[in-house]
């Protein structure tokens, strides 16, 4: 039997590039070469399955219906890159990666919170440049976490670790907006108060925590106004996706002391991140590595091979997005 032609649009682990080369007639990005959505748009009529992952980009534009392609095979939980309802409408089943990646993306969103917290960037940068004098009273002070409230928007499988971990690890305090009540058994264990709105956990918390999807109407739910409601000694962290904080308003805030610190590990418009951020001692700033361990990005992998075994077999595939 004629094995199906897959593209992997990025290079993946390559425990998982072999796997999928044995099954299928797969196309690797060996030079990991990012693909342009035109570039894309063309393999969608010369494979059967097309892996892209979060750094890539599927408008609509690119699907016509009539294409060769039967499933995208999301390398990543997140999935405002790809037009759901065009892809879905042309015909194409589409799938992701939840789960395997809640600890590490909440791993990543308490390195921001505790490097923030106690200026360990700064502090870093200031020794490496050989300016530390020694140690004084009055040197760089941060937070304390200890007792501090922390302020969980999405309250999901990565908010819930996040918070997990920052009560368990310093003794914090947490509130949460989520549209819905979590179920008793997800909160388990856990000491956590639920507010009406997402202002009421601004308002809250000493630290703020993201975690809805990025797109839709989440874009800029982090505004000025409610960057405001944050304070000058509050600090917010974002692992979630950077469309969610209007950017140019969280520099200005920055700027202007409106809020005390900012960690972030995604952006808007990724790579490129302004200078301003780069420039502000205030800030952490990471690469996208919410999910990089190479446990994670493996089985990142084998969920997508075992959505496009389940698809090509001829059954419900593990993990549908629509
Ligand atoms: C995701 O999966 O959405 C993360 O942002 C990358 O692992």
């Amino acid at each position: 039997m004629t094995k199906k032609k897959v593209l992997l649009t990025r290079r993946w682990p390559q425990s998982v590039e072999a796997r999928l080369s044995e099954t299928y007639d797969t196309t690797l990005n060996t030079q990991d070469i990012p693909m342009s959505p035109e570039a894309i748009g063309i393999a969608l009529n010369e494979f059967d399955a097309v892996c892209p992952t979060v750094s890539d980009k599927l408008p609509a534009s690119i699907f016509s219906g009539g294409q060769r392609a039967q499933i995208l095979g999301n390398y990543g939980v997140g999935f405002n890159h790809i037009d759901i309802a065009a892809a879905t409408g042309a015909g194409l089943t589409v799938t992701n990666t939840p789960g395997v990646l809640t600890d590490c993306t909440a791993d990543t969103a308490l390195t921001l919170l505790l490097m923030l917290a106690r200026r360990a960037g700064e502090g870093e940068r200031e020794l490496r440049a050989g300016k530390w004098t020694g140690w004084r009273p009055t040197h760089m002070m941060g937070m304390r976490l200890s007792g501090k409230v922390l302020g969980i928007i999405g309250m999901g499988r990565i908010g819930i670790a996040t918070a997990r971990r920052a009560q368990a690890a310093f003794g914090m305090k947490v509130v949460y907006f989520n549209r819905s009540t979590p179920s008793d058994s997800d909160l388990s264990g856990l000491d956590a108060q639920r507010l009406e709105t997402v202002e009421d956990v601004l308002k809250a918390a000493d630290v703020v925590s993201l975690h809805i999807p990025g797109g839709g109407a989440n874009t800029h739910m982090m505004n000025s106004e409610r960057l405001a409601l944050i304070g000058p000694e509050g600090l917010l962290i974002n692992s979630a996706r950077g469309d969610i904080i209007d950017q140019t308003a969280l520099i200005a805030a920055l700027k202007n002391g409106t809020i005390g610190g900012a960690g972030l590990d995604v952006f808007e418009g990724e790579p490129d991140v302004p200078a301003e951020l780069i420039a502000m001692e205030n800030t952490v700033l990471l690469p996208h590595l919410g999910s990089a361990t190479r446990e994670t990005r493996e089985e990142m992998g084998n969920m997508v091979a075992d959505n496009l075994d389940a698809f090509f077999a001829g059954q419900p595939v593990p993990n549908p997005v629509s």
